[in-house]
């Protein structure tokens, strides 16, 4: 007898899924009100915000609004219709692909809707059945997608572990030798979770030894490291050795959409290829001229970024002082590591929200190892010293609660 599908998955919601009926509208899928910026509210009082990836403070700087409106009335939220490849090119994406394209110092570029289905498809797009695909194990979900989209051989490294990189460099060319195929290395220029820089350098010293093209995924380092923010290549010297960049407008741009940016003839190979830009409506003009105003924004104001560092520097050493571990992260992203379970995670979480006023995100199994919690906090060029300070002194409180075992009694008793 066919089991009946639904069956399965009302009962096995799955790792995160099991947690719905407690976690719900507070732990997950919150709502955060008000206009974004360092301080928003939260069930209807102001929490400072440390979990938005605005890092420049884009989102609601009275240009970039001014922006998005004047394109909104004039352009609609349909123009232009079809993918563009049909009938949804106008001249302004074109713009925008040149001048991503030359902040990142690559001769062309190509956007994409989300940089996540832009992902999938270009991983989908660049390899056959021949070639293969090397790939650091704590990559993006959307480079994950994008492997297991692959009909040929993949294998990954240890996270940042250039040995292990190398070795699987090694058995990924004695394949390549046999199926005739060539080799893409994928890693991120900055991992979101833990804030490490990839050994973009390191890799790129590989290619002295072994024929293989790289792709960066550098969502996070876009806007936020390198000259003027150009990204985590500029910051290690190495964006020549980069063949393939990619990066989103969902973080630093504060708005939606992605892009590639290659050599001439890869970028028109992905025009043609990418089964996401050729299947799917186009960018939507006010995302388009939006993102226009960010770019220029991000080029001549440089203050954006040196104020994002100045909190970043001020919360990273405030919280290390107090003694908290940040782990490795070279970044801004602020991951604060501590252990516990998630029911005491919950627990915690909500002592920072309701008597702290501090809202930042928690990051719990299967995404980390059992036993860790990591509140994670995402500094922006809009925060404050003042809210680096009451970050501290509440981190301090509830780390104290959380070794008495308060938050055990009081998860048990939630439970
Ligand atoms: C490393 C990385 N790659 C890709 C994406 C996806 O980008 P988008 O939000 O544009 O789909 C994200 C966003 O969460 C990301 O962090």
């Amino acid at each position: 007898m066919v089991k009946d599908l639904f069956d399965r998955i009302k009962s096995d919601k799955g790792p995160l899924g099991k947690w719905a009926d407690k976690a719900e509208g507070y732990y997950v899928f919150p709502k955060l009100e008000g206009p974004i910026s360092n301080r928003m509210s939260f069930n209807g009082k102001k929490v400072v915000t440390w979990s938005i990836n605005d890092y420049l403070g884009l989102a609601n700087h009275p240009e970039v609004l001014k922006a998005d409106g004047e394109s909104a009335a004039t352009d609609g939220l349909a123009y232009p219709m079809g993918a563009r490849m049909m009938s949804g090119h106008t001249k302004y994406h074109e713009q925008l692909e040149q001048e991503c394209a030359e902040f990142v110092d690559k001769e062309a570029a190509y956007l994409v809707n989300f940089g996540y289905q832009g992902m999938v498809s270009a991983i989908d797009a660049l390899v056959n059945k021949d070639d293969i695909i090397v790939y650091d194990m704590d990559t993006h979900a959307c480079i994950i997608d994008g492997v297991r989209l692959h009909a040929g051989k993949r294998f990954v490294y240890r996270h940042n572990d250039i040995e292990s990189c190398e070795k699987n460099l090694q058995r990924a060319t004695r394949m390549a030798e046999k199926t005739g195929g060539g080799i893409l290395l994928v890693s991120e220029g900055v991992f979101g979770m833990r804030g490490e820089q990839g050994r973009l350098k390191e890799i790129v010293a590989l290619k002295e030894k072994y024929n293989f093209r790289l792709l960066v995924d550098d969502a996070h380092g876009f806007g936020t490291l390198g000259k003027d923010g150009r990204g985590t290549g500029f910051e290690q010297g190495v964006q020549d050795g980069i063949d393939v960049y990619f990066a989103t407008f969902a973080k630093s741009m504060a708005g939606i959409g992605a892009f590639f940016a290659a050599d001439k003839d890869i970028i028109q190979y992905l025009q043609y290829n990418m089964r996401s830009q050729m299947f799917a409506k186009s960018l939507p003009m006010p995302m388009v001229k939006g993102a226009l105003k960010r770019l220029d924004m991000i080029r001549t104001m440089p203050e954006l970024k040196d104020n994002l560092w100045k909190i970043t520097n001020a919360l990273q050493s405030g919280l290390r002082t107090a003694g908290f571990d940040l782990g490795t992260t070279q970044t801004c992203i602020t991951p604060v590591y501590l252990k516990g379970e998630i029911p005491e995670a919950m627990a915690m979480v909500h002592d920072l929200r309701e008597n702290h006023s501090v809202f930042c995100s928690i990051v719990v199994y299967p995404v980390i190892p059992k036993g860790l919690i990591i509140l994670r906090l995402i500094p922006t060029a809009r925060h404050t010293q003042e809210d680096v300070d009451e970050t501290i002194t509440a981190f301090s409180a509830i780390r104290e609660k959380l070794e008495d075992g308060t938050y055990k009694k009081v998860a048990a008793a939630m439970m």
